[in-house]
């Protein structure tokens, strides 16, 4: 289907093209090569992490990271229940099993006080997780600082999933620098993009030297092919990383029109009865990268599914936010950790809907937009 408008489409410029071109021009058309040499670099001073290492997802990433965090077979893996299934798909990988912990009620980031709970719970019962995964949902920011508190005190190691969130920030550390590995994604629906890619960043320069290694094929510099340990082929393609070079030089720009953005929304949605707008922590600065908001449908006149169909009837690409685990399919009978029994994040998902969040969106189209929402009510 061609939409109108779309959710969070690629926005290239002429920088971006004429990187690619010039990488293709080199010759280098491998999954190594300069510009993968020098994205992997600019990412480093961007994020201020010690080391990163460009892979082709952020699945791929995931993976990476919990391996080398030291996740296994039978392992458990404490993890945000409303999230992207990649995150879980990859504690599965491993033949670890994760466990859901649902969200805060207003920033719907996964909830550092269950956090700290179910560690302190299973630190008496001698049944820690292998890791703890923190996502930062929609481009905003968990509260990284107390959950990597809570894995320093249980001595557990914690991945953030910066899939969506790189550029953003929270208590003055980037996105992805809070946990002993950070992970990034270059979805062609991200803010930043390669036409699909990821990354692992850390300070631990062996961790990602060995990350390096096992993601090429687990190849030894030897003049033959020669293998000591299964290996996976998940490098960045350097033409990948060319058109994410561009990307990176003009994130700071289109962060600040998705806040425009999001801005435009709040002034036309958030004194209607009925709408919240995820809310943004104190000391958070998020990268904007879907606005998404929820609908209470007997205040607001209409629920999600109404507006989706609505917004869908004029062109308008919009999503119900994310399906928290517990409730996939996949996932069936894992019974997630809750504050009292009520899953903020299955009510998330009844309620949520994620607007179009281009930076290039006009004001026109907002206004539009918005009007569409509000059509839906009756
Ligand atoms: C939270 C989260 N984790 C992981 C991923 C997986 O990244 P990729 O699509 O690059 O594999 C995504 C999105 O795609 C995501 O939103």
């Amino acid at each position: 289907m061609s939409w109108t408008v779309w959710l969070s489409p690629p926005e290239m410029s002429s920088v971006e093209r004429e990187m690619l071109l010039a990488a293709f021009d080199s010759g280098w058309v491998a999954p190594a090569g300069p510009d993968l040499d020098a994205f992997e670099r600019e990412l480093c001073a961007f994020t201020g992490a010690a080391a990163v290492v460009g892979l082709s997802s952020g699945t791929a990433a995931l993976h990476m990271a919990l391996m080398a965090v030291g996740v296994g077979e039978g392992d458990e893996v404490l993890m945000s229940d409303l999230t992207f299934a990649a995150s879980a798909f990859a504690a599965t990988y491993l033949g670890a099993r994760p466990v859901f912990v649902d969200s805060e009620p207003q920033s719907w980031q996964l909830d550092p006080e269950l956090v700290e709970a179910e560690l302190a719970a299973r630190a008496a019962r001698g049944t820690l997780p292998a890791a703890v995964v923190a996502v930062d949902l929609y481009g905003s920011v968990c509260d990284g600082t107390s959950i990597a508190t809570s894995c320093a005190r249980y001595g557990v190691p914690l991945v953030e999933d910066a899939a969506e969130a790189l550029g953003a920030g929270r208590d003055g550390i980037m996105a992805g620098r809070f946990g002993r590995v950070g992970v990034l994604s270059f979805n062609g629906n991200k803010i930043v993009t390669t036409g699909g890619g990821g990354a692992l960043v850390a300070d631990d320069v062996e961790l990602v030297d060995r990350v390096r290694h096992l993601s090429t094929q687990a190849r030894r510099p030897v003049p033959w092919y020669e293998h000591g340990e299964v290996g996976y082929n998940y490098r960045l393609g350097n033409l990948n990383a060319a058109v994410g070079r561009g990307q990176l030089a003009t994130l700071p720009a289109r962060m600040q029109q998705r806040a425009a953005v999001r801005a435009a929304y709040e002034r036309g949605l958030a004194d209607v009865p009925g709408v919240q707008f995820q809310v943004v922590p104190t000391g958070c600065r998020p990268n904007h990268w879907l606005t998404t908001i929820e609908l209470h449908p007997r205040t607001f006149g209409a629920n999600s599914v109404e507006v989706l169909a609505a917004l869908r009837a004029a062109g308008i690409e919009a999503r119900h936010g994310f399906q928290p685990m517990h409730l996939q399919p996949v996932f069936a009978g894992s019974a997630p950790v809750t504050a009292g029994g009520t899953s903020v994040a299955a009510r998330h998902f009844q309620r949520s809907v994620s607007l179009p969040s281009s930076g290039l969106l006009s004001g026109d189209d907002v206004c539009w937009i918005i009007d569409t929402v509000l059509s839906a009510r009756h």
